[in-house]
């Protein structure tokens, strides 16, 4: 390979549609010899200090959610000024988007716009290298293929049901290979379908926006109780081979007001939330809960990592919103021992690997993570192996956008041959 092959040599964005029906930033991008293409995804219980989405707000397309400014920001503004650069200066490329952008959130081009380039870039310099993206984001370190956590039963605002808490995750861990975890995944889910349509009905099986089940079930004992269940009639161990987790993301039941949280039909006040999560940790195979308080509460989470973080994972998303700033505060205040990293959180690859060297070095878990709206491109899964987060969060094991993450970690599994690692033994062993 010669220098010249690098060369960035063409960028070009269009407006495509994402899980929901929204509009979402595509970049494709050209080296002199390789292409990189990459699209954007969008959360809905996105933490408030996130990097920022740039929508066109104009109500006539889309509702206001169109991407034209982004996609048109990426054409003539941040494209053009590193055209004939060497793609495989993603640090230095990512360092130029973030000041052309000049904000601290990327609010004036938009993170959509700037991560669409970082990550396409990233994906076109592995393809000029001939090499898969998670080996050329592995370095030298050996890649691993992560445990998934499985979003099988939605609610929170994924979900048009009443349970409070977001996303209730089976995570196989008990596997030797991320094959056989995938394949307990589907099993579960199967069983889980076929217990809620006995016991609430056909139309509890309709599926909230990560494609797990949002049956019409207002209690998270009730949810936690009835995946559990699932997980034996499917022929599984809880707690052996397969334990579960959840994202409370507790943001969205919070009110700032009273300072109270709206948990199964009750308001209740944080002393009262950390107990619910104790008496569920007793109950059931819990490994991991991920926001558990609001996002300004470092208070609660210590309490909590104090209290329950020798056994299980908690795990800063809307606390941390894959920046180091957070990061940093976090394990100061030893706030959670595990980072939620969403690279449309940030905003470039570049910034997204800083949170994730800063939180490996605090000894913290990494759960790479997809967004409730997502799109057909699996690049999160190569990411995931070749930072060696060791998990990964991409949804339930259906619907399209979902299932192309986990296909795509079946591909790396084989590819890796005798190699590969699953991380799901070693979850297992340190979180007992
Ligand atoms: P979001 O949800 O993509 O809607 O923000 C995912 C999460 O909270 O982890
Ligand atoms: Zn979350």
């Amino acid at each position: 390979m010669t220098r010249s092959e690098f060369r960035i040599e063409k960028i070009l964005s269009r407006e495509v549609l994402d899980s929901r029906a929204n509009p979402t930033v595509q970049v494709d991008l050209y080296t002199a010899s390789g292409f990189g293409r990459f699209s954007v995804p969008s959360g809905k219980s996105k933490g408030r200090l996130e990097a920022i989405e740039l929508r066109d707000g104009d109500r006539q397309r889309y509702t206001g959610l169109g991407v034209q400014k982004a996609v048109e920001n990426v054409n003539s503004i941040l494209g053009p000024k590193i055209l004939g650069m060497d793609s495989r200066e993603q640090e230095k490329i990512d360092e130029i988007l973030i000041n052309l952008d000049g904000t601290d959130n990327k609010a004036r081009l938009g993170a959509n716009a700037i991560l669409g380039v970082s990550i396409a870039l990233a994906r076109a310099s592995a393809d000029t290298a001939k090499s898969p993206l998670y080996r050329a984001l592995a370095g030298g370190r050996k890649p691993i293929l992560p445990l998934p956590l499985m979003n099988i039963l939605n609610g929170g605002q994924h979900a048009g049901n009443d349970l409070s808490f977001q996303e209730f995750m089976v995570m196989p861990a008990g596997f030797r290979t991320l094959k056989d975890a995938l394949r307990c995944g589907a099993e579960v889910y199967h069983a889980l379908r076929v217990r809620l349509e006995a016991k609430y009905g056909k139309s509890a099986t309709n599926v909230g926006d990560e494609g797990g089940f949002a049956p019409p079930i207002s209690s998270v004992e009730e949810a936690l109780g009835q995946i559990n269940d699932a997980v034996e009639e499917a022929g599984y161990s809880p707690g052996q081979n397969v334990i579960l987790g959840i994202d409370a993301a507790a943001d969205s039941f919070y009110n700032d007001k009273d300072r109270t949280y709206a948990v199964d039909g009750r308001e209740i006040d944080p002393d009262e939330l950390l107990e619910l999560y104790i008496s569920l940790q007793e109950k059931f195979p819990l490994k991991s809960i991920e926001d558990p308080f609001h996002d300004e509460d470092f208070e609660n989470f210590s309490r909590i990592t104090k209290k329950l973080g020798a056994k299980l994972q908690i795990v800063g998303d809307d606390l941390f919103v894959t920046n180091i700033k957070r990061v940093a505060q976090g394990i100061r205040a030893k706030a959670a021992n595990a980072l939620l990293v969403k690279i449309n959180q940030i905003g470039t690859l570049t910034e997204t690997i800083e949170a994730v060297e800063m939180a490996r070095k605090a000894d913290y878990g990494l759960v790479l993570s997809h967004r409730s709206g997502e799109t057909e491109d699996n690049s999160i899964a190569d990411i995931s192996v070749g930072l060696a987060t060791g998990q990964i969060k991409a949804g339930a094991p259906a619907r399209g956008e979902r299932t192309s993450k986990y296909n795509r970690l079946l591909l790396i599994e084989e590819e890796l041959g005798s190699s590969a690692r699953f991380y799901g033994p070693e979850f297992l062993k340190s979180h007992n």
